[in-house]
């Protein structure tokens, strides 16, 4: 059995070596392919914009600020371009594909990299409005489906790439708010417009990032919008809670992203790039350790250990069970 043992990892180590192999080839040819990537302002976008100006490519970076345009602009080569884009707002997405048809000649585009997104507010579902859920569902779902399809003829005639960020959370649905939901959705469009547009050489991969320090992850931000969901709150709904229960909130928000989150946001933006050059790029890519090893395993173990260990993270109610056992009995 000694020798079956052997042979077993002696093929797991040739797969293993085959796939590692595999992993690292390149296409060839990438100078000045045109890539277009959104939210380019700060975060990964900005850092992706940089590092494939570098590499070569012909960046499209829609930004939405002109602010986090011209900012852009001073720090990169004149070959990369930029476009003021707010997804939300059809017109200007009208306006992104228009830019990108000229700059690509109405040719081809070799890469779509929808990055912008938002993810305040985010809280208690009891917390919020339906507004607070097309806040964010209306940029991290709905404009990204809109530029994609607005952009897929561009991208067929390249055999392009698409990649989408999604996010680990988004997998497990831990956050309250639209940011789970639209990550949920963005992971869904992308599994079906893999299939959908395999037979047109249009490859399309998911990066599921852990907790990065960006924008986005600013406790100061979330803090902020925080405080006006609470104050905003009816008298019976901020009872139930209680007020330490925000204190508490606040503090386990503060405190998981000083900790989880990591400050080397290089490790997303290299599995962007990985995804645009690879001959073979992977469908699913999970940057950090926080991701690999905890949000990950998390979101495939059975609802009853993920719930429990999710609700662990966070304060509990002032009338939680106790209101369960104020229910009268007749
Ligand atoms: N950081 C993390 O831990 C993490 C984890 C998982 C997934 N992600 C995802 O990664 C992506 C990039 O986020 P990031 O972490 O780099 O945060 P970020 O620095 O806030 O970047 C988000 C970008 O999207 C832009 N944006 C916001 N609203 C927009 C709109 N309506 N139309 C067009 N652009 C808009 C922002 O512009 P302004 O800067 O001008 O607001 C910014 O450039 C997002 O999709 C986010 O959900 C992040």
């Amino acid at each position: 059995s000694n020798s079956a043992q052997i042979g077993i990892l002696a093929s797991i180590l040739f797969l293993l070596i085959c796939w590692l192999i595999r992993d690292s080839l390149i296409v060839k040819d990438l100078n000045g392919k045109h890539v277009f990537i959104t939210g380019c302002d700060s975060g990964f976008g900005n850092l992706l914009a940089k590092q494939l100006d570098r590499r070569g490519f012909h960046v499209i970076a829609a930004c939405l600020t002109e602010k986090g345009s011209q900012e852009l602009l001073a720090c990169t080569s004149l070959s990369l371009k930029t476009v003021i884009l707010n997804l939300t707002d059809s017109s200007s997405i009208d306006n992104a594909v228009e830019f990108v048809r000229q700059e690509t000649d109405g040719e081809s585009l070799f890469g779509l990299v929808n990055n912008a997104g938002t993810a305040t507010p985010m809280a208690p579902t009891d917390w919020l409005q339906i507004d607070d859920f097309h806040a964010i569902l209306d940029v991290n779902l709905v404009g990204l489906i809109e530029i994609t399809l607005k952009l897929l003829p561009l991208l067929k005639r390249a055999n392009g790439r698409v990649v989408n960020v999604a996010s680990v959370m988004g997998r497990l649905a831990f956050l309250g708010g639209g940011y789970c939901l639209s990550k949920w959705g963005v992971e869904a469009f992308s599994d079906i417009l893999r299939r959908d547009m395999q037979h047109f050489g249009v490859k399309v991969s998911i990066i599921e990032p852990g907790c990065f320090q960006t924008g986005i992850t600013s406790s100061e931000a979330i803090e902020r919008d925080l405080l006006r969901l609470w104050n905003q709150l009816t008298p019976e709904v901020r009872e139930s809670y209680g007020d330490q229960y925000f204190v508490e909130y606040v503090k386990a928000q503060r405190l998981s992203m000083k900790r989880l989150c990591d400050s080397d946001i290089s490790k997303v933006t290299n599995c962007m790039e990985h995804a645009l050059i690879a001959k073979y790029p992977r469908t699913r890519y999970g940057p950090g350790w926080d991701a690999k090893f905890f949000w990950l395993p998390l979101s495939y173990a059975p609802t009853l250990l993920s719930d429990t260990m999710l609700s662990m993270l966070l304060p509990t109610p002032a009338a939680s069970r106790k209101s369960v056992s104020r229910v009268p009995l007749v």
